[in-house]
């Protein structure tokens, strides 16, 4: 079959990043992968290749090095670009706010740039439940109010009024922010997943080092929030489900002109939840401890998901027994 064209996967080896080129490529595009590996692993891009049945394209480069950008862009015409790309770890942006502001907002800025010297017009952004900042009000939908937390939020939300202004110069630019809740699971090939380096900031990895035994016990931050088990509720949602909905968003592009829309379930599921499921469906224990709150957690995060049902027709299918099958099967599996 004849491909519809090129997509630039800015990230596209990480964790979401790999799972969208590969529904990228079953709804018949061509993903051309760009990244500089900070955060994940060169041989990513060869798996992707084996998940897809062809050899996938990468492009290692920053995305703030403007002429490597620009040869990007000028090897092979780009019908849009998803804009993966960025560091995501809350507590190293407190520790380095100017590295994270460097990476994730001037690096933006080079992207656009290069995007306008070529004619580039679409563009589908990884934006974040972050931007909602502490919830004010259950379940979250686009019209919370906005606030950052933390640098790495300042980071989403100042993307996404980049996006605003380069939407605003030209009728002809289309743009979709995506605010993901918590993607976690693994590919169903068990080919690419989560493989974060050192001890875990999120709960899935964490959840799934220990039942490997790799970590002593889960500590859970805090057994007296006011949910129906005292444990922090969040929106889990599969990165599966999370990839199609980047390809419905491109697909409809041309009728947005700067969407913000949330990718969840819906459901909120506490720390117990995802622990009892993992131990229920794997076969396996996760030794847990109930400590302190962490600080700047929130109670419970979920979406409100009726939007990208409406403007997208897009709604999660899998649930959280497939996301612990998933995630523990890439644990398994593979050599990490
Ligand atoms: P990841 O760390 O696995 O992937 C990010 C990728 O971007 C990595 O491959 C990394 O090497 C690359 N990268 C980072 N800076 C770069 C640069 N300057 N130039 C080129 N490549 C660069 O993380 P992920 O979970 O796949 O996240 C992807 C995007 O989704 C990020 O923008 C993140 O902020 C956003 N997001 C993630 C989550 C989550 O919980 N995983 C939730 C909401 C939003
Ligand atoms: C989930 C739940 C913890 C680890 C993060 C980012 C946010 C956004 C979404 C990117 C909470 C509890 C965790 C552990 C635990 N990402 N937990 N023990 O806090 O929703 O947000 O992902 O944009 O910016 O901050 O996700 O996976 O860290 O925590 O008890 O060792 O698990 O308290 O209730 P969170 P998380």
């Amino acid at each position: 079959m004849a491909s519809r064209g090129s997509i630039l996967l800015t990230g596209g080896a990480g964790f979401i990043g790999s799972h969208v080129a590969v529904e990228v490529a079953a709804a018949g595009w061509t993903p051309v992968l760009l990244d500089n590996f900070c955060t994940s692993e060169r041989s990513v891009v060869a798996r992707v290749g084996e998940v897809v049945g062809a050899p996938v394209r990468c492009i290692e480069a920053d995305i703030r090095d403007a002429q490597a950008m620009r040869a990007a862009f000028g090897s092979t015409p780009m019908h849009a670009v998803i804009h993966l790309a960025g560091l995501k770890a809350v507590g190293e942006s407190v520790e380095k706010p100017e590295l994270y502001h460097d990476n994730n907002v001037r690096g933006t800025e080079v992207l656009l740039a290069a995007m306008d010297e070529f004619g580039v017009r679409r563009m589908v952004f990884s934006s974040s439940c972050t931007v909602y900042g502490m919830p004010q009000r259950l379940p979250i939908d686009e019209s919370h109010p906005l606030g950052a937390i933390n640098p790495y939020g300042q980071t989403k939300l100042d993307i996404e009024r980049m996006l605003d202004r380069w939407a605003d110069a030209c009728i002809d630019r289309h743009v979709c922010s995506l605010r993901y809740f918590n993607p976690v699971g693994a590919h169903a090939s068990a080919l690419i997943g989560e493989s974060p380096l050192g001890i875990p900031n999120n709960l899935m990895p964490f959840v799934v080092k220990v039942a490997r035994g790799e970590l002593p016990e889960l500590g859970v931050f805090g057994g007296d929030w006011p949910t129906h088990d005292g444990t922090g509720v969040r929106d889990y949602i599969h990165v599966v489900d999370l990839a199609r909905g980047h390809v419905v968003a491109l697909e409809q592009l041309d009728s947005m002109h700067h969407d913000c829309i949330n990718l969840g379930t819906g459901a909120g599921l506490s720390v117990l939840d995802v622990v009892h499921a993992f131990e229920r469906v794997n076969g396996v224990k996760v030794p847990y401890a109930i400590g302190p709150r962490r600080a700047g957690d929130a109670a419970a995060a979920y979406a409100d998901a009726s939007l990208a049902e409406q403007r997208l027709g897009w709604r999660a299918r899998l649930g959280l027994d497939d996301m612990v099958r998933d995630a523990w099967a890439f644990a398994t599996r593979s050599a990490c």
